[in-house]
């Protein structure tokens, strides 16, 4: 599942110099597309290096990242004895080594940006330039406040042994409490996790929504057509009438669609 959904990716990944590794049948990206786009961040001067040069100084994120879905392949151009996935998104690092270091020492820093993460991931590039998304690009937050770089799961919160709810949206509510918080009324959706109903990235629709209209609800709610009467059920109530008002939540009704205080309808 997770290998289908990436597949697009690679049209956007492949450079001849790109060389993903074994666990993708071997694929090279060569006998993909040829599509020139990484353009790793550009360190005047510098060599590659390879990760074991950082070991010494930075040796938790070399130890751990052997296990993020970034370690599994690496640049051709960076090829060297050891593994070499930290300069692929940090720049060559020799010169930053010899320095002894330091912050902005010869050295590139995605968490001030997300620039470096695009050149590879044109797919997520394209989602945050559609109409309704989530203003990274406009610098207000970033790839890293969502994606864990380094460790073992690229997706925040890393270190989480909470409840599969929790799990799936606790890195939301970080920032948006009013739709996580605690509601008299559930809306037993909320469990599956927010990507359910919206695209973390971008969208066309209104408010990231994966879909713009009922169909967003129906993906979940069987509509049933009664043979009797020929009025349209949803969850046991008819609502063919409702259904001409408009939408599930803009005709008004369903308005507390992440949980409620007081109906269990999600109406109020
Ligand atoms: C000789 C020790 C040393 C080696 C070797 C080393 N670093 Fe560093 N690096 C440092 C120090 C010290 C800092 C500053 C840390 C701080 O201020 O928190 C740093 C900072 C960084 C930063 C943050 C820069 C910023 O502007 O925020 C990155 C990224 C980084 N190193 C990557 C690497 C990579 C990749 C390698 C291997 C190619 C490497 N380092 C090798 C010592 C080293
Ligand atoms: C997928 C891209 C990517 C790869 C690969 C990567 N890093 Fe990073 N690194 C980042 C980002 C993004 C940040 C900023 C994190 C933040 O601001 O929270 C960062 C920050 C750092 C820092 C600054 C200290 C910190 O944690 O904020 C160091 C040091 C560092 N990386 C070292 C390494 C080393 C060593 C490797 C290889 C073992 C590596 N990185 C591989 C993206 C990457
Ligand atoms: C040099 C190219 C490159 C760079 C730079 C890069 N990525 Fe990736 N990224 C990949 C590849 C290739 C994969 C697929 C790896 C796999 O699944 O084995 C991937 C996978 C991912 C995934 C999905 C993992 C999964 O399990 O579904 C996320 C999330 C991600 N990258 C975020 C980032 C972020 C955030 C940055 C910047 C800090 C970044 N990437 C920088 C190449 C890159
Ligand atoms: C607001 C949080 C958030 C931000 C900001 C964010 N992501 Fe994601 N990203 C997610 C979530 C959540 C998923 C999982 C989506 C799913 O499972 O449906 C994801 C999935 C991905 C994937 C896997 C492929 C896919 O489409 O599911 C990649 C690659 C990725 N993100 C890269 C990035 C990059 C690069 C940036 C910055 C330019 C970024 N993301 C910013 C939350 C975020
Ligand atoms: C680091 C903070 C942060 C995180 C984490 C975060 N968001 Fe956001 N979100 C924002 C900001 C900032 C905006 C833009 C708000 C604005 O323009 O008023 C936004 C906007 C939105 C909007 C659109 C609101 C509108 O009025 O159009 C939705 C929906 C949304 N986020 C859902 C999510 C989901 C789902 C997640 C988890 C995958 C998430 N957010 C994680 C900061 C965050
Ligand atoms: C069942 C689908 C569904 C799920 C699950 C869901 N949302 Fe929403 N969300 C919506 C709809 C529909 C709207 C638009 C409501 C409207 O326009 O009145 C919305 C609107 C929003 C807004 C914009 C609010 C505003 O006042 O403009 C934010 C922020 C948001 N959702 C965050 C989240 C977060 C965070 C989660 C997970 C904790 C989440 N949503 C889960 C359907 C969902
Ligand atoms: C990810 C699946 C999913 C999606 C999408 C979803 N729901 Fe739900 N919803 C559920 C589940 C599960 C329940 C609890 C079981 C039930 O009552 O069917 C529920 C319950 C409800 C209830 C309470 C029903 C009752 O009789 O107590 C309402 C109202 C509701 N949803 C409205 C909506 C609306 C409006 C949307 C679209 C914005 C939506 N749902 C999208 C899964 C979903």
């Amino acid at each position: 599942m997770r290998f289908l959904k990436l597949n697009p990716l690679w049209g956007g990944l492949c450079v001849a110099s790109l060389v993903v590794w074994a666990g993708f049948g071997g694929t090279s990206c060569g006998t993909v597309h040829q599509r020139a786009v990484v353009r790793l961040p550009q360190i005047e001067g510098a060599a590659f290096v390879g990760n074991a040069a950082c070991s010494d100084c930075h040796t938790n994120t070399v130890d751990t990242f052997p296990a993020s879905p970034h370690a599994r392949f690496h640049l051709a151009e960076a090829n060297h004895s050891g593994e070499s996935g930290c300069e692929s998104c940090h720049g060559a690092g020799s010169l930053h080594v010899k320095a002894g270091g330091g912050k902005g020492v010869f050295i590139h820093n995605p968490g001030r940006g997300p620039d470096s993460c695009l050149e590879c991931h044109l797919e997520i590039h394209a989602k945050f330039s559609l109409p309704n998304h989530h203003p990274v690009m406009e610098d207000q937050l970033n790839c890293v406040d969502c994606h864990d770089p380094h460790g073992r799961d690229i997706f925040k919160p890393s270190s989480s042994s909470g409840l599969a709810f929790a799990r799936l949206n606790q890195n939301c509510s970080e920032c948006h409490q009013e739709q996580a918080r605690n509601f008299v009324f559930e809306h037993e959706a909320m469990r599956e996790g927010c990507t359910e109903c919206h695209d973390p990235h971008g969208s066309v629709n209104p408010k990231m929504l994966v879909q713009r209209d009922s169909n967003l609800c129906l993906k979940c709610h069987a509509q049933t057509q009664f043979a009797g009467s020929g009025d349209i059920f949803i969850g046991k109530e008819p609502h063919g009438f409702n259904m001409q008002a408009g939408g599930c939540w803009t005709a008004g009704c369903h308005t507390q669609v992440h949980g409620s205080m007081v109906d269990p309808k999600l109406r109020f």
